[in-house]
């Protein structure tokens, strides 16, 4: 079922938080997790990693340099070594000692809430990992506040083969040529993109609307781009300043 269809608090986009709360945390985090729960946004958006024994885990980049005291890639690590390294420390030495977390430890908290999320599986995923993050999204009972997202094409079609149920959401630097076929093709209910695709393009917000089809635009961070989402009508806005963004209104 598509994510935000139905615009809410007149015209405003819904909030997405990205990566958690990443103003209050450590992206991806738990605390970061938590924060965007609490932070008043609509809907919780993180990144999931295979891991190299099959786990979801949640972080952002390929590598695990960046926001870990570890190195190398992530899908080359079992659970049990990610779980020693500090996901924390990179962001701020009050967070050091904070993990990975995994998909597993995050659902229960959704379950709790009354948010929605956008899971972004990175990477391509095959069908021997899909099928079980399908599982434990129905077993948290949360599918129904849940869409999955990808830029990968072959993910998509494999998580609709896997879970034809769950909701997919087509993550694209660019608009195709024709966003509806597109993601119909790869039975996408929700596009993601840059706000630039779409002020190229402005007809393509109607076009997806039309079709049934949610819109959504990424990463914006500040008034001026929110007022901009708002002029071409998008359903919600994916900012790494989730409080401020879910309590904003635009001047009259
Ligand atoms: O899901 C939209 C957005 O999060 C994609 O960018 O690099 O932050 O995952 P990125
Ligand atoms: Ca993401």
């Amino acid at each position: 079922q598509p994510l935000g269809s139905a615009r809410l608090n007149d015209g405003m986009p819904l909030t997405i938080a990205h990566r958690g709360d990443p103003a209050s945390a450590p992206e991806n985090t738990l605390p970061a997790l938590e924060a965007a729960l609490a932070s008043g946004a609509d809907i919780v958006e993180f990144d999931v990693r295979l891991t190299l024994d099959g786990h979801a885990v949640i972080v952002h980049d390929e590598l695990l340099d960046r926001t870990t005291n570890g190195a190398g890639f992530v899908a080359e690590h079992t659970l049990a070594e990610l779980r020693d390294l500090d996901a924390g420390t990179w962001y701020g030495s009050a967070w050091s000692g904070t993990g990975i977390p995994t998909l597993g430890e995050f659902l229960p908290l959704l379950q709790r809430s009354t948010a929605r999320a956008l899971i972004e599986l990175k990477g391509v995923w095959p069908e021997e990992g899909l099928a079980p993050l399908a599982a434990q999204i129905y077993r948290h009972g949360v599918q129904d506040r849940v869409v999955v997202g990808s830029f990968e094409e072959e993910t998509l079609l494999e998580l609709w083969r896997a879970a034809p149920s769950l909701a997919r959401a087509a993550v694209v630097r660019r608009l195709p040529a024709d966003p509806v076929l597109f993601a119909e093709r790869v039975g996408a209910s929700t596009v993601v993109t840059s706000l630039r695709s779409f002020e190229v393009e402005p007809h393509a917000v109607d076009a997806l609307h039309e079709a049934g089809i949610t819109v959504v635009v990424y990463t914006l961070n500040n008034p001026r781009l929110w007022e901009r989402a708002i002029a071409l009508g998008v359903d919600a806005v994916v900012t790494d300043a989730p409080r401020r963004h879910a309590h904003w209104q635009p001047a009259p």
